[in-house]
């Protein structure tokens, strides 16, 4: 194969290559679309802000978890001073109450279950 020929072998790879999600997309758009997700209208900013919560949420309710059950410690200062009552149900989802809409479809996108609702009520 001449030097010409395989450049542009490898430049057609590359093109497949990088639009490889847009065909991904195109082929099976269900899958790939990132849901439209619920957020509360009313009751106020999030405990910490967004860009926090989408990456540490679940690290924020383990220890709110582990210090109200083994410290009975049960109130959350926030950042911005804000006090909060340490409780899933009672907090995040009086905000969230959309759950299913708003819990439930990032983590089925994801592909996550989180067990607490075994035991935890959803108010709605
Ligand atoms: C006072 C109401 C309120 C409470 C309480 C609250 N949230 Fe939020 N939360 C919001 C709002 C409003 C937003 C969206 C902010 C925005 O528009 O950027 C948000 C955003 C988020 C996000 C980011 C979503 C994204 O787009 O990535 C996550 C995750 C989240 N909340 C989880 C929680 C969890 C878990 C709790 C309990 C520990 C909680 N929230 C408590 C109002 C609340
Ligand atoms: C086997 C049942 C069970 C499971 C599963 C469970 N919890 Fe709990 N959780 C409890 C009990 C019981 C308490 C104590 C209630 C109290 O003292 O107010 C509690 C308390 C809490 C609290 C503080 C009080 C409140 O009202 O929320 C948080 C936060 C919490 N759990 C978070 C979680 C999270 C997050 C998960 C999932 C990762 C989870 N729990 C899974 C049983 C469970
Ligand atoms: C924007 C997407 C998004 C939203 C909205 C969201 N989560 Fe999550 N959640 C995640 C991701 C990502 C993980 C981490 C998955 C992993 O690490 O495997 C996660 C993990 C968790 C875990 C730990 C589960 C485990 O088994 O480790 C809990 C508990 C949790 N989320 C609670 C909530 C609650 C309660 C809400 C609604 C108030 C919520 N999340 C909303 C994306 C989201």
């Amino acid at each position: 194969m001449s030097d010409k020929g395989r450049i542009g072998v490898a430049l057609v790879v590359f093109v497949v290559v990088m639009t490889a999600p847009i065909w991904y997309n195109l082929a099976d758009g269900e899958r790939a679309a990132f849901p439209t997700l619920s957020y509360p209208h009313e009751g106020g900013q999030c405990v910490e802000d967004t860009d926090y919560m989408r990456v540490n949420h679940m690290r924020l309710l383990m220890d709110w978890r582990d210090e109200a059950v083994r410290a009975n410690d049960r109130i959350y200062t926030a950042s911005d001073g804000r006090r909060h009552e340490k409780s899933l149900s009672g907090t995040c989802l009086s905000c969230h109450w959309e759950k299913e809409k708003f819990c439930d479809r990032c983590h089925d996108y994801i592909g996550v279950d989180p067990y607490c609702w075994n035991c935890h009520v959803d108010p709605m």
